[in-house]
């Protein structure tokens, strides 16, 4: 494809446009101000802010453990199944404007469960979200369960049998939380129960953890995703291995921006990533808390970074359904509507 004819000037309005698979998203970090207080007052739930404006301004975070204990303080006041599907459904609303036609979508059942809501009412809360913007929206998505690194194995072990009952409603497992001090082989074990289960298998490392963590991730949990991975490229050698295994890594420029992965956008290393063969991925992590849904993101990362242009911003959208879990014909259809709105610009 020549994207030589597509001018700079258009690159947001292109950016936008395209149809894109949306793989870094964490449910609860969907959970907008507004929701979080309707659901609170609704509940009987007690915040410890007194307004949308206070939590809002609560948003000023120094790193990842920072953002969780707001995250998880929001998040406290999802009781019930139409709880979790109100919020899925906003989430599904939100990113069908964006164009996002695939969703592979990240919850936390941990965080929910320790509060003494049932994981039952969580999967078929959000299960329902799911089939609703099949039906009202064109929108596909699947359902990844993560384990809460700061948490232990066992607690992970038990959540993953907990989960089993609603099997059929959800696809993957991955890792996210705190990562410092929380090394992937800490779940060695849960991984490769998940695997003989047939989950695919994705973890968060490399946001703020060392790249012997991505390492670890691939070689005890035979993740075929890294969420973030960004500090990958302080090896040369697992940049080398993660393009010739073709491992996607899902990035999520604001989220590093607002968690100070990066100092600043101009710093992000998406650019180098993808000319380093790596099939990086743009994503908005918790797009509720970070600035911004993925079409935000995508547009903010290519206004900081020169080097990215028509012919990235294909292969950004490409990598998304490359990297996504569909079969085969899902992938086809889907790269066939990137072409036609690629041809559209030309
Ligand atoms: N949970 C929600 N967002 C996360 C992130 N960016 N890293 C780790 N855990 C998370
Ligand atoms: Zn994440």
């Amino acid at each position: 494809m020549d994207f030589g004819t597509i001018s700079r000037q258009r690159l947001p309005e292109l950016l936008r446009a395209m149809p894109k698979a949306e793989l870094h998203i964490h449910i609860e970090g969907s959970l907008e101000p507004e929701l979080i207080f309707a659901l609170a007052r609704k509940n009987g739930v007690a915040l410890a802010w007194p307004s949308v404006e206070a939590l809002r301004a609560a948003y000023a975070f120094t790193d990842l453990q920072s953002f969780l204990d707001i995250y998880y303080a929001g998040a406290s006041v999802l009781l019930h199944e139409s709880d979790f599907e109100a919020m899925a459904m906003a989430y599904f609303c939100r990113v069908a404007a964006d164009h996002v036609v695939h969703a592979e979508i990240f919850f936390d059942p941990q965080t929910h469960t320790a509060r003494g809501v049932a994981m039952g009412t969580v999967i078929r809360g959000l299960a329902r979200a799911c089939e609703r913007a099949k039906r009202e929206l064109g929108v596909t998505s699947a359902l990844i369960l993560c384990f809460l690194r700061h948490l232990s194995e066992e607690e992970a072990i038990a959540t993953l049998h907990d989960a089993l009952s609603y099997r059929e409603h959800f696809i993957g497992v991955g890792l996210d939380s705190s990562e410092r001090g929380h090394p992937p082989e800490k779940f060695t074990r849960v991984f490769a129960e998940a695997g003989k289960l047939g989950l695919h298998r994705v973890a968060h490392a490399g946001e703020e953890g060392p790249p012997a963590y991505i390492e670890q991730a691939l070689e005890l949990l035979h993740v075929e995703r890294i969420d973030h991975g960004v500090r990958c490229v302080e090896s040369p050698a697992l940049v080398k291995r993660l393009a010739a295994e073709g491992i996607a890594l899902t990035v999520c420029p604001l989220s590093n921006l607002k968690l100070r992965v990066f100092d600043k956008l101009a710093d992000h290393n998406l650019a180098e990533l993808l000319h380093a063969g790596l099939k990086a991925t743009v994503n908005s992590d918790d797009p509720a808390y970070f600035g911004g849904y993925v079409n935000d993101n995508f547009v903010a990362i290519f206004e900081a970074l020169p080097q990215l242009g028509a012919a990235e911003a294909y292969a950004l959208a490409r990598n998304s359904f490359d990297a996504s879990f569909v079969d085969a014909a899902a992938k086809r259809s889907m790269t066939a509507q990137l072409d036609a709105a690629f041809a559209r610009f030309r």
